[in-house]
């Protein structure tokens, strides 16, 4: 699958962990940087990463700042884009099960890696529920979208 991964200096470290074990699973990666821990800001990689995302170029994506708080509220910024924040993996796979998510951010200052890598590993096993009112509730929100 082509995931497309972004972060700030907050999640620097925690990226390439989720990076390299992405990798390993076969996945396709497009880093957007930041590419070091040097102060960088959340809302030009968040978007950058999520413009992928809504273009059909990725899949999925993987966000991380420090939180998780400020990259994923600049993701959710770019139309289509449906991004959680996960601390833990029941939210990152309810949140493609219902809500039909297509990115989810982390904190790397919140969560431990194993923990990060249950989350993103829940989230990309997990496929939204079709045709009942998990997807009348996204085209609801799709609709506050357009307005
Ligand atoms: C950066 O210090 C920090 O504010 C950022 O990584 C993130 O946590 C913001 O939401």
């Amino acid at each position: 699958m082509k995931i497309a991964l972004g972060s700030d200096h907050g999640g620097y470290a925690l990226k390439l962990a989720i990076k390299e074990h992405l990798e390993k699973a076969g996945h396709q990666i497009t880093d957007v940087g930041s590419h070091d821990a040097n102060r960088a800001e959340y809302p030009f990689y968040g978007e950058k990463a999520a413009r992928l995302v809504a273009a059909g170029e990725c899949e999925l994506g993987v966000l991380v700042c420090g939180t998780g708080c400020g990259i994923s509220l600049s993701a959710n910024r770019v139309r289509g884009i449906r991004c959680s924040n996960c601390s833990e993996p029941v939210t990152a796979r309810l949140s493609r099960e219902h809500n039909n998510c297509n990115m989810i951010a982390l904190g790397g200052r919140i969560v431990g890696e194993q923990m990060a890598l249950d989350i993103v590993d829940s989230f990309l096993n997990a496929r939204f529920i079709t045709g009942g009112r998990h997807e009348e509730r996204v085209k609801m929100i799709e609709a506050i979208d357009r307005d």
